[in-house]
């Protein structure tokens, strides 16, 4: 038996409760992994809530990601060995001491990331590279527009961009994650609680706008969003903080000079090993030069997951969190 945080009902903070599940032993392809550090994840919260686009059985152990030891293989694992250090994303169930969990699933850790940063990291670094260098390859002398920029996420995003030669504006809700943006990528940043972000963007771009906008808010901001987006430029939809974007019109899309719209979803961009390896690969890379810094704000006990989860829902973390088992 192990500790882990489960739900048995949708709803706030209140139904994550500490509770004794069994582990098992690992099937033929998995590995039972002692975890050290899970990743804290805005989905995470639609999972608690029971609005996330895939549908969640109860009871259920929230958490998609962690870092820790590998303790037992199954007897077709040949990969990965007992003692081995590794991470993983995108398998639900992370909020445990320990867990069972697919091979393909796992990445073997470098010496110098360490537990807490691979989990503060992997998803989100993994959601910027595909945002930055694959659905809109950003290049040196693209303006582009970020919101919530202070966040995991967005903190991620800003710093990479930058480091491509983007010249990155990020909205944020407070004048001191304003300047913590700041000192990660965003040359301009725009208080979302009382300045209008479109008018701003107008005025830091002397009316050209920007190449893309990566929005992650969804409902509140997206048809706003579209007025930043000069002539061709690209509108990333990847998240519902405030609620499910709006439907958006084609015939609008076309005045506003042929705008392209994607809504994405990390499982089209994580289903191919390849691709995640070299994805991984490109992260872990960008974290050893500095280029991406791992930027842990918040660090909480695993058993303290609901104080977590009402924190990053009042907008009071910034960076990543992290839950420590
Ligand atoms: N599509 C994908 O593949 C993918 C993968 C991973 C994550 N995501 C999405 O990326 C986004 C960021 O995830 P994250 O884990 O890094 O979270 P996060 O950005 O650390 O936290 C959310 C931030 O959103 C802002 N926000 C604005 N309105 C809010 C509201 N009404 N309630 C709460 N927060 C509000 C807050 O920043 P301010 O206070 O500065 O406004 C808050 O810090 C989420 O929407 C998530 O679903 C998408």
């Amino acid at each position: 038996m192990t500790h882990a945080v489960q739900i048995r009902e949708f709803g706030g903070p209140d139904v994550l409760k500490w509770t004794l599940v069994k582990v098992g032993t690992p099937g033929p392809n998995e590995a039972r992994i002692r975890q050290t550090a899970v990743g804290l994840n805005f989905a995470d919260t639609y999972m608690r809530n029971g609005v996330h686009h895939v549908p969640i059985p109860l009871p259920t152990v929230l958490g998609v990601e962690a870092a820790g030891v590998i303790e037992e293989v199954g007897t077709d694992v040949h990969d990965f060995s007992r003692g081995d250090r590794v991470v993983y994303s995108g398998v639900i169930g992370a909020y445990a001491e320990e867990r069972l969990v697919p091979a393909a699933k796992l990445f073997k850790l470098p010496d110098n990331i360490d537990d807490g940063v691979a989990a503060a990291v992997t998803t989100k670094g993994r959601t910027a590279q595909y945002l930055c260098r694959r659905v809109f390859r950003v290049k040196s002398g693209d303006v582009v527009l970020i919101h919530a920029a202070a966040g995991g996420l967005g903190m991620i995003l800003a710093q990479w961009t930058a480091s491509l030669g983007a010249i990155v504006i990020g909205t944020v809700s407070t004048d001191s994650k304003a300047e913590i943006a700041r000192a990660n990528g965003c040359r301009f940043t725009i208080v979302s609680t009382r300045e209008d972000f479109v008018s701003r963007v107008a005025e830091v771009t002397d009316g050209k706008k920007v190449s893309v906008v990566y929005d992650s808010l969804g409902k509140d901001t997206v048809l706003r969003s579209l007025e930043c987006i000069r002539p061709r430029g690209m509108l990333i939809s990847y998240g519902q903080t405030t609620g499910f974007p709006p439907p958006i019109d084609l015939i609008d899309l076309m005045h506003k000079g042929s705008l392209v719209v994607t809504k994405t979803q990390s499982t089209d961009f994580t289903s191919d090993r390849g691709e995640v390896v070299a994805a991984t690969e490109e992260l872990f890379e960008a974290v050893i030069s500095g280029k991406v810094k791992p930027n842990i704000h918040q660090q909480y006990a695993l058993k303290d997951v609901a104080q977590a989860h009402r924190d990053l829902e009042a907008r009071k973390t910034v960076g990543s969190s992290i839950l420590i088992v």
